[in-house]
């Protein structure tokens, strides 16, 4: 893939899609600015380059209105401070302003555009507001990893008009550490699946059984598995629909000889509340109205074993509901073993990647992606759509 090393930038307008979709509190303070940090480096090459930079990204789901409260200038302060320099927020990501404002840049200047979903046309993929995109600038640069699964305008179709595209440092980054893994990963390869649905995981689970030599499960979706093992889960959320998919991955893993933990234990609550009461108990005594919200010790005992000699890891999704206290300790647990653990180490997903900063582990793990469901979808064995676009330029 063609990456902004191979293309001349200097003093030229580089377009460079990003992912600056970070998480905000309910003050509109950034909670997590990992995704705008992830990118320093392109951005900080282009200015080294004499480049005029126009970033781009959207923030959040405004689906095509203008709403206030999810506005790129939230942003935009952060990354002045991060980069050191001024940067120019436009009012708009297309049309006349813009133009002129770009028009009058020198290089290395930044100019920042306003959120790309405040027009339909971007998750529509719509060629003539690619194409407007596409006029802003010389050069187009992919660096959204974490959006590259969307078929949107700044990412795909725009691939078609920008005179030169290709891929920035973190989109490179990310693509090759996932390759790495699964293309021919040091052994055993251990594949840790976790989060609320089996549903949301199946491709996933279907697709990684053709990797790994071990599959840790835990969350929610751990419980669809044990019930579909015979155990009886109180009043935790299963997946009656898909009792017989978790039959048949269980088996298809048995046959390929893929290890499979399940959780022996469990953290279960009187009530899906902070304040309930909870206790621990074996996965066989789970009381009948009492719901199980997190892995319990003795899993997170048996996990970080069953991690002892993994080479690679692969870490999607977390093992209880851990934004609430008192069920947070499976996941931190996770955390820890796969910090301590002599593998090279990936985790991906939004969850998961709160969970490894707050757990404090962010610089004993290998490579934290960026990507939620871009991340999911290389999971899943598929092609990102924005990757095959630049691919085709
Ligand atoms: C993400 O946060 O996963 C990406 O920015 C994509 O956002 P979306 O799920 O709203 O398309």
């Amino acid at each position: 893939m063609k990456t902004i090393k191979d293309v001349d930038i200097s003093g030229k307008r580089v377009f460079i899609r990003v992912d600056f979709n970070v998480p905000l509190d309910i003050h509109q303070n950034i909670v997590d600015d990992s995704r705008i940090r992830a990118v320093l480096r392109t951005l900080e090459y282009a200015l080294d380059h004499n480049a005029k930079l126009i970033i781009a990204s959207h923030i959040g789901r405004p689906n095509g209105k203008i709403v206030p409260e999810m506005s790129l200038s939230l942003v935009a302060k952060r990354l002045g401070r991060l980069l050191g320099k001024d940067i120019v927020m436009a009012n708009d990501c297309i049309g006349s302003d813009v133009k002129t404002l770009i028009d009058r840049m020198k290089p290395a200047d930044i100019v920042l555009l306003e959120n790309l979903r405040y027009h339909s046309e971007e998750q529509k993929n719509e060629d003539t507001f690619a194409k407007e995109l596409a006029e802003l600038c010389d050069v187009y640069i992919n660096d959204a990893f974490a959006v590259s699964h969307r078929i949107n305008a700044s990412v795909v179709a725009i691939t078609k008009f920008a005179p030169v595209s290709a891929a920035g440092f973190l989109l490179q980054k990310e693509l090759f550490y996932f390759k790495n893994a699964l293309a021919d990963p040091k052994r055993p390869l251990v594949a840790i699946l976790g989060g609320s649905k089996v549903s949301s995981k199946i491709d996933a689970l279907e697709n990684m059984l053709h990797h790994v030599n071990k599959f840790i499960i835990g969350g929610a979706m751990a419980n669809t598995f044990l019930k579909s093992a015979g155990y009886d889960m109180g009043k935790s959320k299963v997946e009656m629909n898909l009792i017989g998919v978790a039959t048949s991955v269980m088996k298809k893993a048995a046959e390929r000889g893929i290890k499979f933990y399940l959780p022996v234990d469990a953290v279960v609550a009187s009530d899906f509340d902070a304040g309930a009461e909870i206790k621990i108990v074996p996965i066989q005594e789970i009381p009948e109205s009492w719901i199980a919200l997190d892995i319990g010790p003795a899993t997170s005992l048996l996990y970080s074993q069953a991690l002892y000699d993994a080479k690679t890891i692969i870490w999607n999704g977390p093992m209880g509901v851990f934004e609430m206290e008192a069920f947070s300790r499976g996941t931190f647990a996770m955390a820890h073993s796969v910090a301590n653990s002599y593998a090279l180490s990936i985790v991906g997903g939004g969850d998961t990647d709160v969970a490894i900063h707050q757990s404090g582990e962010t610089d004993r793990i290998t490579y934290i992606s960026t990507g939620g469901g871009a991340f999911l979808a290389l999971m899943e064995g598929k092609t990102l759509p924005a990757v095959a676009a630049l691919d085709n330029t």
